[in-house]
């Protein structure tokens, strides 16, 4: 785990988090993304035991309370997050904690029923941990959900409608960016490769259900695609995946 990253990132997170509010949550699973509606990966919800990691805003955790999820507990970076996602779920009994997904807070072992993470699991530093710990909270049969961009989309840049390959695939590391949503708020990203997901989830003890690589929505079926450059735009999504979705389960 990177402590660095961690209080960089958290800073940022703190300063950019209004922008998040409703924000990449359940039943979307991203830009532009096939949504849970579409998909069906999550099963029956009724008295569920729910944990979201990277909870932000707490819109997924309402979703879940509104499918029936018994208990909705979330882990968040973002203090400013964890204060709106209070207020989202303010009428429920959430258990909602401010700490990154990759350290160990005692939270309980062996107990959720689903583990679920909507455009937030590629902010760890530490991928192989953060894999183990939410395997320990899950019950035997428990499963995990997680979206995230997909890998090769973040090098996929477009000039003038012509879509390029930036950057090496093969390099992982970190990217930082020093503006965040147009804020000074630099924030470093982790790069990995796909195979480096399905591994770390195979070396923590899961075994794979499914991996999605998204189509578009059909709720663009009568968008009119136009020429963009934007980093997430329709005109992108149609051609390559925005989104990965992995679905895993403790055996
Ligand atoms: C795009 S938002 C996720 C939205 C959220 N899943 C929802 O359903 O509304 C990404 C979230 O990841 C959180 N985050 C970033 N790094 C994190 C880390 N290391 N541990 C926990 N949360 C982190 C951010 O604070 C932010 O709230």
């Amino acid at each position: 785990m990177s402590f660095k990253i961690i209080e960089q990132n958290k800073k940022s997170w703190d300063i950019v988090a209004h922008h998040f509010n409703g924000k990449d949550a359940l039943p979307s699973y991203g830009p532009f993304a096939q949504t849970e509606k579409e998909l069906r990966l999550f099963n029956e919800l009724t008295n569920k035991k729910v944990l979201d990691i990277g909870c932000g805003s707490g819109h997924s955790l309402l979703y879940m309370s509104e499918k029936g999820a018994k208990e909705l507990w979330g882990v968040d970076l973002s203090e400013n997050q964890i204060k709106t996602a209070n207020e989202t779920l303010k009428n429920l009994a959430a258990n909602l904690f401010c700490a990154p997904m990759e350290e160990d807070i005692d939270l309980p072992k062996s107990y959720f029923d689903i583990v679920y993470s909507i455009y937030a699991i590629g902010w760890t530093s530490d991928l192989a941990s953060t894999f183990e710990l939410i395997y320990s909270y899950l019950k035997p049969s428990g499963y995990f959900v997680f979206s995230w961009d997909h890998p090769l989309y973040a090098h996929m840049k477009s000039q003038n409608g012509q879509i390029y390959l930036d950057g090496s695939y093969q390099d992982e590391g970190t990217t930082t960016y020093t503006n965040f949503k147009g804020e000074e708020a630099p924030v470093v990203i982790p790069r990995r490769k796909m195979s480096t997901y399905i591994n770390e989830l195979i070396k923590a003890g899961f075994t794979i259900d499914s991996v999605i690589e998204s189509d578009v929505s059909t709720n663009y079926n009568s968008t009119k695609e136009e020429l963009s450059d934007r980093y997430y735009s329709l005109y992108k999504a149609r051609k390559f995946p925005t989104t990965m979705i992995i679905k895993a389960r403790k055996i």
